[in-house]
C-alpha cells in the first residue's frame, strides 16, 4: 500500500468512528443532524466542495438549505477582493446560529485560507469559527472534525504545499448525470496579477489510471457527461513518469464506454497544441467548446500579465481552431485596469474581442492580491478610466455574444436534459455540445438524457426549441 492508499483509509477509519458519534447525537436530539455547504470560486473549488460533503453525508449529517444547521461549511475563494468581503459578511451573521445550537460547528476552507493575513483576522475577529483548513487537505475534513470534538480551541491546519494525492474518498455529486473529474491540481504560471499559484501550490498531475478508473465508475453510476478540471489542462502530464500530453488523455477518456460527453477547463492558449486541436477536430464525444482566456488583447500587457503569447500569437491560434473545427465555440476571461494598461492597450482588447466574436466572456476589473508581483506596479488609469472601459467592453462583448449565439437558429442539433426549467415548469432546460442552453417543452423523466432538438428561436444568450426525437439513450 502506498502512502497515499494508506491516508485514505487512516480517513475511512475515522469517518466510521464519527459515523457512531453522530448517530449517537442524532438519537438524543430526536432528529437527524444537518449540514450546509456553501462554495465561492471556481469549478475546483466546486469539486472540492462536493468531497467535503462526500464525507458529510458519510458519517451522517443531511444537507439541508438552511445556515441553521448543525454543520455550516465555507469554501472559500480569494482571486478577487470582492471574494474575501464577501465571506466576513455571511460569517458575522452566523454567530446567533450557534448561540440557538452550541454543538453547532462552523467550519472555513479554500483558497483564502491559505493567506496567513487571513487566518490571523479570523482567530482575532471571528471565535465563533470551529475549524479552519485550506486547499491541500481537504481529505482530512473527518479528522479535523473529531479533533474539533475533543477541543474548545480553534482547529487550524493549514499546509503550505503538498506532493500527495489522495485519492478514492467519497464525493457527493450534484448532478446523477455529469460530474466534475479533476485531472490536474495547483498552477505553475504565475501570471503577474493572479494569486491561484500562491493559494493552490505546485501543479501536480493525477495519473492516467486513476483519472480512467474514476470515470469509468462514475459512467457505471449514470454519469454521461465529465468535466476535466484544471488550471490549464493544456500542460497536463508534462511532471508524469512517463510523461504523457493532454491529447493524449483525452484520446484514452474518449474509449470509455457509455461517456457521451467530454469538456475541459481551462485551457491556456500558451500550451495549446496542435495535436490537441486534432484529437478535438475528430472526435464524436469531445465537446464543440473552448474556454481560451484572453486576459488583455495587448501585447504589452499580455508580456507584464506573464502570459506568454502575443496578440498576434492568440489570433493565429483563434484562426487555427476555427479553420479546424468551423462550429466551436470560443468565450474567454478578459481583465479591464490590469496597471499598466492604457487606452490605447484597452483597444487592442477591444479588437480581440471584435475579430474573435466570442459566444461569451466573463469580464473583470483587476483586483490587487498582495503578495503577486503586479501588486506593486503603478496605475498608468484611474479607477473612471477604468471604469468607463469596463462598461464599454461588457456592453460590446454582450452585443457580439447575441449575434454570435444566434448563429445555430433553425439547426437540430443534439441536447443533453439537465433539469426542469425554473420559471417554466412545462419547459425543461438542455445543454448544446457548444455549451449553449436550450428551453424546450418536456418533463422530468428526460433529465439525463439526450434528444435532437430544433432550435426554433435564438434568445440572446439561450435558444427556445422543439424536440425532434430521443437519441443516444
Ligand atoms: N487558470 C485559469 C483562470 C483561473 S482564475 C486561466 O489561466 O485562465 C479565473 C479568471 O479570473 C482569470 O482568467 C482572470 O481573468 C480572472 N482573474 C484572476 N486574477 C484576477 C485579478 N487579480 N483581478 C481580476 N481578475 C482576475
Ligand atoms: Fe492564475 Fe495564470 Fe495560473 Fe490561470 S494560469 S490560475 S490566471 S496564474
Ligand atoms: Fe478562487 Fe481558488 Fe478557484 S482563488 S477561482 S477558488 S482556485
Amino acid at each position: 500500500m502506498n502512502t497515499s492508499e494508506a491516508e485514505a483509509l487512516r480517513q475511512k477509519e475515522i469517518m466510521n468512528r464519527l459515523k457512531e458519534h453522530i448517530n449517537g447525537l442524532s438519537k438524543e436530539l430526536g432528529r437527524p443532524l444537518t449540514y450546509y455547504s456553501v462554495c465561492f470560486g471556481c469549478q475546483m473549488n466546486a469539486k472540492d466542495s462536493e468531497k467535503l460533503e462526500g464525507i458529510l453525508e458519510t458519517i451522517g449529517y443531511v444537507r439541508t438549505d438552511s445556515e441553521d444547521c448543525d454543520f455550516l461549511i465555507m469554501n472559500t475563494c480569494t482571486v478577487r477582493e470582492n471574494a474575501n468581503l464577501r465571506v466576513y459578511g455571511r460569517l458575522g451573521q452566523l454567530k446567533k446560529y450557534k448561540k440557538k445550537n452550541p454543538h453547532m460547528m462552523i467550519a472555513l476552507c479554500g483558497c483564502m485560507m491559505q493567506e496567513s493575513l487571513v487566518v490571523e483576522k479570523i482567530k482575532q475577529s471571528y471565535r465563533h469559527v470551529d475549524i479552519i483548513f485550506g486547499t491541500h487537505n481537504v481529505f482530512k475534513l473527518a479528522e479535523l472534525i473529531e479533533m474539533k470534538l475533543n477541543t474548545t480551541d480553534m482547529v487550524i491546519d493549514i499546509w503550505e504545499g503538498t506532493s500527495e494525492i489522495v485519492e478514492d474518498l467519497p464525493s457527493e455529486r450534484k448532478y446523477d448525470f455529469k460530474c466534475g473529474v479533476n485531472i490536474m491540481f495547483g498552477c505553475n504560471n504565475f501570471c503577474t496579477y493572479c494569486i491561484v499559484p500562491y493559494v493552490r501550490g505546485r501543479e501536480r498531475s493525477r495519473k492516467p489510471e486513476d483519472i480512467i478508473k474514476e470515470i469509468e465508475e462514475l459512467v457505471a453510476d449514470g454519469v454521461v457527461e465529465v468535466m476535466l478540471l484544471g488550471q490549464n489542462v493544456n500542460s497536463y502530464g508534462k511532471t508524469l513518469e512517463p510523461s504523457i500530453t493532454f491529447a493524449e488523455l483525452l484520446r484514452r477518456i474518449e474509449k470509455i464506454e457509455g461517456l457521451k460527453r467530454i469538456r475541459f477547463m481551462t485551457s491556456h492558449p500558451k500550451d495549446l497544441s496542435d495535436e490537441l486541436i486534432d484529437v478535438m477536430a475528430k472526435s464524436k464525444n469531445i465537446c464543440k467548446h473552448l474556454h481560451l482566456p484572453v486576459q488583455s488583447g495587448s501585447s504589452k500587457i499580455l508580456n507584464d500579465m506573464n502570459r506568454h503569447y502575443t496578440k498576434e500569437q492568440y489570433l493565429a491560434l483563434v484562426d487555427k481552431i476555427k479553420t479546424a473545427i468551423p462550429d466551436i465555440s470560443l468565450t474567454t476571461d478578459i481583465i479591464v485596469g490590469f496597471p499598466t494598461e492604457t487606452e490605447e492597450d484597452f483597444m487592442e482588447t477591444l479588437d480581440v474581442v471584435r475579430k474573435v466574436r466570442y459566444d461569451s466572456a466573463f469580464t473583470f476589473i483587476y483586483s490587487k492580491r498582495t503578495g503577486t508581483p503586479a501588486a506593486s506596479m503603478e496605475f498608468a488609469s484611474s479607477e473612471q478610466e477604468i471604469k468607463e472601459r469596463f462598461d464599454m467592453l461588457l456592453k460590446e462583448v454582450q452585443n457580439i455574444a447575441k449575434e454570435t449565439c444566434a448563429r445555430f437558429e433553425g439547426n437540430i442539433d443534439e441536447v443533453l436534459v439537465e433539469g426542469i426549467n425554473e420559471q417554466d415548469s412545462s419547459l425543461v432546460t438542455g445543454r448544446l455540445s457548444n455549451n449553449l442552453l436550450v428551453h424546450f417543452p418536456g418533463t422530468e423523466d428526460m433529465v439525463g438524457k439526450f434528444y435532437k432538438v430544433k432550435l426554433t428561436k435564438a434568445m440572446g444568450f439561450y435558444y427556445m426549441g422543439e424536440i425532434v426525437e430521443e437519441t443516444r439513450n
